[in-house]
């Protein structure tokens, strides 16, 4: 049997870096990574935060199926927050199914694929909670892309080589949540807080950089809690991040989520004092009542939400803060929702994720009535989220004319005759489109791989030159350096 895979990723980053990971530790034990019409082996890896999320995931699962009609060996696995929640429910459902592992139980995904392309009975289960930071195999200098096949293929498999060429890393420094906020559903598909060690945190870090990272963002559910778990050794967060912005060549460093609750007064000084500590918050308010935020449970009201983002411009005037909101929470009443877009227009978010309240199974919120009408909650949803446009338009026009160092990311799509354009981020995380100086360099706009290697990483000075509704356009001013 071939060994070959397709994997496909919903839910957040830290869904998308154990994608990545396991990636890597089955290519590293001789399987390929191949287009999903080509693949024997299914992995899907889900997020229920809400419902509709964890729909997306049966109807894939379904289409899987339908697709699998006519193959009679298809084989899928299921891993992350829905495995967890759903577990060997699954094996039920999809016959086809036969691996389910939760966030803990990744690390022993890659050997139990091993054995169910051994063992055509086999089904495996990975739900157990370990009770510290689960560290996985060392996988990083691998590459996610099956090398080509070497010219003497008689000399043995290929060696996978280093993909190197990502200018973003985004690194976990802990696993689960303790918080309970009544609507979510995350500490119980992540278990409880585990921080990784520093050190692991620095090792990785420092291999990022070395393979050409030259932004990190840190990773966590609720990262200002950093440490101080039973897994803590010591190190908080505001160390942490003094530590890994230390770290030679890395030029911008990222962390998210943060919890207002637990933001550290050393953590808002750190944006005054560390250079490459990027003037950027994603600071999730989620409701703007105080009645709300307590039935939410999340322990903060809006006079500390509105001293902290205070003494966060006291630090770094230029901060980019924006937000998560929920609309709809059970008994939020329309007195309620005009305190949300009161606080939207105080704080003035550069952009923010705005939800509809969605019951999760097993959280403390299904019990809280009344349950505001879906007609109302859609409706709040559209006010809140054209007031976030208005607002989101008006802070990116206030940079017309400004300069900005951005970090290439790729080719962008818009691309004129006689010039390349190159999508990156500025420090405050918005997307600028750049018109770069200087000849059209071959591939740019058609073959992104070549172009990729020319570019990708580098930081320009660019002109903003107009604001998009959700990006700004640029212009180089000076070579790339
Ligand atoms: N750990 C992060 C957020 C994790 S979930 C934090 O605490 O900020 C991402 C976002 O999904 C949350 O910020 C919240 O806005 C939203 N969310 C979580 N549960 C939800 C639910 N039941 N209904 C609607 N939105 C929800
Ligand atoms: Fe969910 Fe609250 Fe934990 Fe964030 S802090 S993951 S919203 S329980
Ligand atoms: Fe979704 Fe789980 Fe992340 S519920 S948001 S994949 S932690």
């Amino acid at each position: 049997m071939d060994k070959t895979f397709h994997i496909v990723t919903f839910g957040c980053q830290m869904n998308v870096g154990d994608s990545d990971w396991l990636a890597r530790a089955l290519v590293s034990r001789g399987w390929r990574q191949v287009p999903e019409e080509d693949a024997w082996l299914f992995v899907v890896n889900t997020c229920s935060v809400r419902d509709k999320p964890e729909q997306k995931v049966y109807s894939e699962l379904g289409r899987l199926a339908a697709f699998g009609r006519g193959k009679p060996g298809l084989t899928a696995a299921v891993g992350g927050c829905v495995a967890q929640q759903i577990g060997r429910g699954f094996f039920e459902r999809f016959p086809f199914v036969r691996l389910v592992f939760g966030s803990d139980g990744i690390a022993g995904a890659p050997d139990a694929l091993d054995q169910l392309a051994e063992d055509a009975r086999a089904r495996i289960a990975l739900l157990d909670f370990l009770g510290t930071y689960p560290e996985r195999e060392d996988v990083l200098t691998l590459s996610t892309k099956t090398p080509e096949p070497a010219f003497d293929v008689d000399a043995g498999e290929p060696e996978a080589v280093p993909d190197g060429h990502s200018a973003q890393a985004f690194v976990n420094i802990m696993q689960g949540c303790d918080n309970f906020c009544a609507y979510c559903i995350v500490p119980y598909t992540r278990g409880r807080q585990k921080s990784r060690s520093a050190e692991a945190v620095l090792a990785e870090c420092r291999i990022r950089v070395e393979q050409g990272a030259r932004e990190i963002t840190l990773l966590g559910q609720n990262v200002n809690s950093y440490g101080l778990d039973a897994g803590g050794t010591g190190v908080g967060f505001a160390e942490l991040l003094r530590r890994v912005a230390a770290l030679p060549g890395l030029l911008r460093l990222r962390f998210t989520t943060s919890h207002p609750k637990d933001i550290d007064p050393a953590v808002i000084r750190a944006f005054g004092e560390l250079e490459n500590l990027c003037p950027a918050l994603h600071l999730p308010l989620q409701a703007g009542s105080d009645e709300v935020l307590r039935r939410m449970g999340r322990k903060y009201d809006r006079a500390r939400y509105l001293g902290i983002v205070e003494a966060l411009r006291q630090a770094r005037p230029d901060i980019a803060l924006t937000t998560d909101l929920i609309v709809g929470f059970p008994g939020e009443t329309e007195d309620d929702f005009a305190q949300t877009l009161e606080m939207m227009e105080r704080v003035r978010f550069e952009s923010s994720f705005s939800f509809r309240y969605s019951d999760r199974p097993g959280v403390a919120s299904l019990r809280m009535s009344p349950k505001v009408p879906d007609e109302i909650g859609q409706e709040r949803l559209l006010r809140l989220q054209s007031l976030q446009n208005v607002i989101t338009k008006e802070s990116l026009k206030a940079l017309e004319g400004c300069e900005a160092d951005v970090l290439l990311e790729a080719p962008s799509r818009r691309q004129d005759e006689g010039a390349q354009f190159w999508r990156g981020r500025d420090p405050g995380g918005r997307v600028v489109n750049v018109r770069m100086s200087g000849p059209r360099l071959p591939g740019a706009g058609g073959d992104a791989e070549a172009s990729g290697l020319a570019l990708c990483g580098r930081m320009v000075r660019a002109r903003i030159v107009e604001a998009k509704n959700h990006s700004l356009l640029g212009e180089e001013v000076a070579p790339p350096w």
